[in-house]
Formats: C-alpha cells, sequence, structure tokens
C-alpha cells in the first residue's frame, strides 16, 4: 500500500511518496519537489539525504549495527576471508567452494603487473604520497586493460575486470612502498593467498622469502573485511558519482582514492598515529589533546573519533580493538601508543563534551596501531584502507551501472552570489 507525506508550500499542498527500506528506514521521495513546488531540497553535505537504494551494507547508527547482503560482520570474524566478503559483496551472495575457488584463481593469474607499468614507478619522486600514486596507478593499469573502459552488460568481462582490480591494486600498494625505500620490487607469488601476497610483496627480500604467520594473516584479512564497504560514505558516493557520468570502473575507483586520502575520511588512520605519536613525544597530555578536540577556536578534530551515521560505538572498531589486542599478545608486543590510546578513548567515553555529541571511536582508531605492529608504515595506513574498500566501490559502482534508465549525479544549488552586474573594462577599474 503506497504512503504518502503530506507538504503544504505557498497555499499549494503535494503529496510526497514515501520509500521504505527492509529494515524499516524511511525516505520521502522528493524527486517531483521541483516542478510540484519549484523549491529544491536543502542539504549540504548530504547529512539527511539518500541518494539511491542499494542491496550492498546495511548501517544502524544507533545501534552500531553493520551488515554485508545481510550478513552481520561479527560473523566473519571466526573464518575471516577477505576475497570471500569481495565475492559476497560484488556478486550479491556467498560463493560456492568452487566459485570461491575461481575466483581467487582469477586474483592470482592477475597479481602480477605488465612490465610497462613498472616504469611509471620510476616517474614518482621518491616520497610521492602513495595514495597519489594509488590514484594514478589505477587509471594506469586501465591503460593496459583498453577492453575494460567499456563493460557494458557483459558479466564475464565485468567479473575479469574487478579481479584484475582487486588483484592488482596489491601489488601497486606494495610496489609504492618499496620503490618509497629504494628495495626491488618483488614479484606476486602464485602459492599464496590474497593477505599472505601482500605481506610477500611488501617485505620479501631477494633470497629471504618473509616468513607469513597465519594468525597476522588472519588479522590482515579481518581488517580489510571490515573496511570493504559503509554506504554511501565520502569516497563511494564519490564512485557512484563518477559511475553514473558512464566513467569506467577504473576512472571511478580511482577517484575514490583521492576521495578516500582526506584526513577526515580514510585519511584520518593516519592522522591518528601522528596524534598518539605527538602525545608520546611529550607534546601533549591526552588531556590537554581533548581539550584542543573541545576548542571550537582550533580546528584540530580528535582523529579516530565521531562519525556521521554511528551514534554508538561503530561496530568495526569494537572488533579492530579486539584484532588490536590478539596481535599484540601474539607478538608480544608493547606499544605506547597503544596505551595512550587506551587513555584518550578512556578519558573521551566520559568527557560530556563527546557523551553529548556521541563521539564513539571509528574504524580509523585502532586499525592505524595494528598496521604499525605488522611493520606496515603510516604513509601506508590510507592504502591499505583502499586495497580493503575497494570491492566496496566495485559492488557500489556495479549497482549504480545496472540501474535501469540510471541518470548522471547532477545536484542542485541554492544560488548566493551577485544577482546581476556588467562587466568592468580595465581601464575602468581601480589601480
Ligand atoms: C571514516 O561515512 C563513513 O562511513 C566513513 C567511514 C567509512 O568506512 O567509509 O566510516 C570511514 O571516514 C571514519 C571517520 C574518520 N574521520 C575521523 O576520525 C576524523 C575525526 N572525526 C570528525 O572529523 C567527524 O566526526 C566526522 C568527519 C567523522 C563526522 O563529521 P560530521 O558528521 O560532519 O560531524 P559534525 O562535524 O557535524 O560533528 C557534530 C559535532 C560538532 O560539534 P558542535 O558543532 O555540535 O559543537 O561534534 C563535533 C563537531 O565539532 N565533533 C568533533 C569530532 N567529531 C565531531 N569534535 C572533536 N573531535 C572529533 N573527532
Amino acid at each position: 500500500m503506497p504512503e504518502f507525506a503530506t507538504l503544504t508550500v505557498d497555499g499549494k499542498t503535494i503529496q510526497l511518496p514515501i520509500v521504505r527500506g527492509t529494515a524499516g528506514e524511511a525516505g520521502l521521495d522528493i524527486t517531483k519537489l521541483r516542478d510540484q513546488t519549484g523549491y529544491l531540497a536543502y542539504d549540504p553535505a548530504f547529512g539527511n539525504t539518500a541518494s539511491c537504494t542499494s542491496r550492498i551494507t546495511y548501517i544502524d547508527g544507533d545501534k552500531g549495527i553493520l551488515r554485508y547482503r545481510g550478513i552481520p560482520i561479527e560473523q566473519f570474524e571466526s573464518h575471516p576471508n577477505f576475497v570471500e566478503v569481495a565475492y559476497l559483496l560484488i556478486f550479491g551472495r556467498l560463493p560456492s567452494v568452487d566459485e570461491l575457488a575461481r575466483f581467487s584463481a582469477r586474483l592470482t593469474a592477475n597479481a602480477p603487473l605488465h612490465e610497462g607499468m613498472k616504469h611509471h614507478f620510476e616517474g614518482f619522486p621518491v616520497n610521492a604520497p602513495p595514495m597519489a600514486i594509488m590514484s594514478a596507478m589505477i587509471n594506469a593499469q586501465s591503460c593496459f586493460d583498453p577492453e575494460f573502459l567499456h563493460l557494458g552488460d557483459d558479466d564475464e568481462k565485468f567479473t575479469e575486470a574487478a579481479a584484475r582490480l582487486i588483484s592488482k591494486v596489491r601489488t601497486i600498494a606494495a610496489y609504492s612502498y618499496r620503490r618509497a625505500r629504494g628495495m626491488p620490487f618483488v614479484y606476486p607469488d602464485p602459492r599464496l593467498r590474497y593477505c599472505a601476497n601482500l605481506l610477500h610483496m611488501i617485505f620479501s627480500m631477494p633470497y629471504d622469502q618473509y616468513i607469513i604467520d597465519p594468525d597476522i594473516e588472519d588479522a590482515l584479512n579481518l581488517i580489510f573485511i571490515l573496511h570493504a564497504d559503509h554506504e554511501q560514505n565520502c569516497s563511494t558516493s564519490t564512485v557512484r558519482m563518477v559511475g553514473s557520468a558512464k566513467a569506467n570502473l577504473f576512472a571511478s575507483c580511482a577517484a575514490g582514492v583521492s576521495a578516500l586520502w582526506g584526513p577526515l575520511h580514510g585519511g584520518a588512520n593516519v592522522e591518528v598515529l601522528e596524534m598518539l605519536d605527538a602525545i608520546h613525544k611529550g607534546g601533549l597530555s591526552p588531556e590537554q589533546v581533548l581539550a584542543k578536540a573541545k576548542d571550537k577556536s582550533d580546528p584540530f578534530k580528535l582523529f579516530g573519533f565521531g562519525h556521521r551515521v554511528y551514534k554508538n560505538y561503530d561496530p568495526r572498531a569494537k572488533m579492530l580493538q579486539k584484532v588490536c589486542e590478539r596481535v599484540f599478545a601474539h607478538m608480544n608486543r608493547q606499544d605506547p601508543l597503544l596505551d595512550i590510546a587506551r587513555k584518550l578513548e578512556e578519558l573521551a567515553l566520559k568527557d560530556p563534551y563527546f557523551v553529548e555529541r556521541k563521539l564513539y571511536p571509528n574504524v580509523d582508531f585502532y586499525s592505524g596501531i595494528i598496521f604499525r605492529a605488522i611493520g606496515i608504515p603510516t604513509d601506508m595506513f590510507t592504502v591499505m584502507f583502499a586495497i580493503g574498500r575497494l570491492p566496496g566501490w566495485i559492488a557500489q559502482w556495479k549497482e549504480q551501472h545496472d540501474l535501469v534508465g540510471g541518470r548522471i549525479a547532477r545536484p542542485r544549488q541554492v544560488y548566493a552570489g551577485t544577482a546581476l552586474t556588467d562587466f568592468v573594462p580595465m581601464d575602468k577599474r581601480p589601480k
């Protein structure tokens, strides 16, 4: 039974259809608002705007719920397999044993870069930001795969393009790490699984293969799973926006990398480590950091805290905190930054400023500490986030791509500039 809301403006009353989601969340369909009333909806930063309906990921920010294709993320914890979750997000269901084996084989086959791609790394300065390299090299990859620039409705081509992207971003990430340190590239080892191969390409040396620790491999699978999708966040909305123009999958994901780089988004995991390190080096006490974060005259934010959607504990942060404890116990490791993080969390969770605003740790608060424990340097943290998020971007791009009658995304604005004025010739302008 269709449901409607009633809107009356300037003496005119219209009916707005109500769109209801699977879990009961509701939206007002304003697709005819401007035609019927001449008014636009006004929602800067889209905090109250649903850009689409989607079947991929469900978040309940008040209850701290996150589900991939209906499966709660907590259920991936006991047997974390990032490639399996990538398949789930992209194809909408868990793969059979044979389907997973075939998809994994595609990833293995696609792991090496075209030798021509390697020369692009030489063109970057050794201190080039890895996220700049990642974004550039995803577009560069499409130059070697022209057949994937137009996927049309060819499912086989899409599957191969998705596998190629997921596999090669891992190699690109490892090569950017090695290039920055003047180390020789290590080729992917076809005998290794996805996460193990990444660790191998980052840390092995010729004649000295990195020994894969299964517990660290499991931890990395789970970390990537927890980053894999998060409905219409900034970078995913960017991918969908770019894809709505019928831009190809590679260009759309390269745009997603650029959005994710922002310190308010995926770049926060780098900011968290720098914040913790600054405290450790004696710059500021945890109490002083919280005071800075609360000071409205100071642009500083408590990085790794707060979220547009979660007004409860980010379920990923809870799981990453447990991964952190497990990895540290397994490695018998101590890290003063972890102690500082725990102190900051303890203080913030009982500070009225954070409690009133429902600011809790988010996915970025603990992830960097775990990467650091594994040996991943700070400048690679957001690249690791991008590797994890790529399957979600691909799934969301495909959902947008397959929309029947899908239109190019083109928000409107309320103009607040000069109403009307004339051009002033140079000889009439002030000196
Ligand atoms: C990610 O959208 C996603 O799903 C993103 C993500 C994903 O998986 O894709 O979850 C990944 O990006 C996680 C967030 C990582 N970013 C950070 O940790 C940066 C620090 N956090 C903040 O910048 C902020 O919380 C955001 C950006 C995450 C959310 O910003 P919003 O929704 O615009 O929140 P807001 O600015 O409207 O905050 C409401 C109030 C404000 O104070 P008042 O004006 O009410 O007095 O809370 C304050 C804010 O100043 N506030 C903070 C704060 N976060 C919000 N104050 C201090 N420190 C913070 N971290």
